[in-house]
C-alpha cells in the first residue's frame, strides 16, 4: 500500500516535471548585439565586471545547461530580464548607472546576488578584487 502511494507520487512528479518543460516562459535565450559599453579605464576592470556582473547585466549572458530545464530556467530568465532592465553594460548609453550606485551594491554584497554565487563560485570576488572593480568603475563611469 505505502509502496503504491510512493510510486504513484513519483509518477505524478515525473509527469508534472515533463509537463512544465512545455511552458514557453523562459525559453528565449537571446543575446542581442552589443550597442554601447562604458568607456572602460582598463581591460582588467571590464574582465572583473564580466566575471561578476555580465550574466545578468549585459548581452553576453552565458546560459548554463539548467537554464534550459524548468523550473530553473524560469528563475535564470527572470534574473536576466530584470537585471538587463535595470541596466546593461552592453547598452550602457541608454541607461547608465552612477559609479556610486555600483560601488554601493558591490560593497554591501547584494550584487552579485548570493544565490547566484552558490552556482557561480567563479563570480565571487575577493575583497581586493571588489576594491579593484569599484576603483575601475569610478574611473570608467561618472
Ligand atoms: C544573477 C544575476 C545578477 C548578477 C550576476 C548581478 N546582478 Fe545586479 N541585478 C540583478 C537583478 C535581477 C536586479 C534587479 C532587481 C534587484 O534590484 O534585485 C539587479 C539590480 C542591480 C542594481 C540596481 C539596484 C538598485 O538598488 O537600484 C545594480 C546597481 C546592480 N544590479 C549592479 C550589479 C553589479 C555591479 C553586479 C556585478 C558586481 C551585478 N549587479 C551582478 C541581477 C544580477
Amino acid at each position: 500500500m505505502v509502496k503504491k502511494v510512493i510510486l504513484y507520487g513519483l509518477v505524478v512528479v515525473l509527469v508534472l516535471f515533463v509537463a512544465i518543460q512545455f511552458v514557453p516562459y523562459g525559453r528565449d535565450h537571446t543575446n542581442p548585439p552589443i550597442v554601447s559599453e562604458p568607456a572602460w579605464d582598463s581591460p582588467e576592470t571590464r574582465a572583473l565586471a564580466k566575471r561578476a556582473c555580465f550574466d545578468c547585466h549585459s548581452y553576453e549572458t552565458v546560459w548554463p545547461w539548467y537554464s534550459h530545464v524548468a523550473p530553473a530556467s524560469w528563475l535564470v530568465y527572470k534574473d536576466v530580464v530584470e537585471g538587463r532592465d535595470e541596466f546593461s553594460f552592453s547598452n550602457w548609453a541608454e541607461q547608465p548607472k552612477r559609479a556610486r550606485k555600483l560601488a554601493e551594491v558591490i560593497t554591501d554584497g547584494s550584487m552579485p546576488p548570493p544565490q547566484y554565487l552558490l552556482l557561480h563560485p567563479e563570480a565571487r570576488l575577493s575583497a581586493e578584487e571588489k576594491q579593484q572593480l569599484i576603483t575601475g568603475l569610478q574611473k570608467s563611469v561618472p
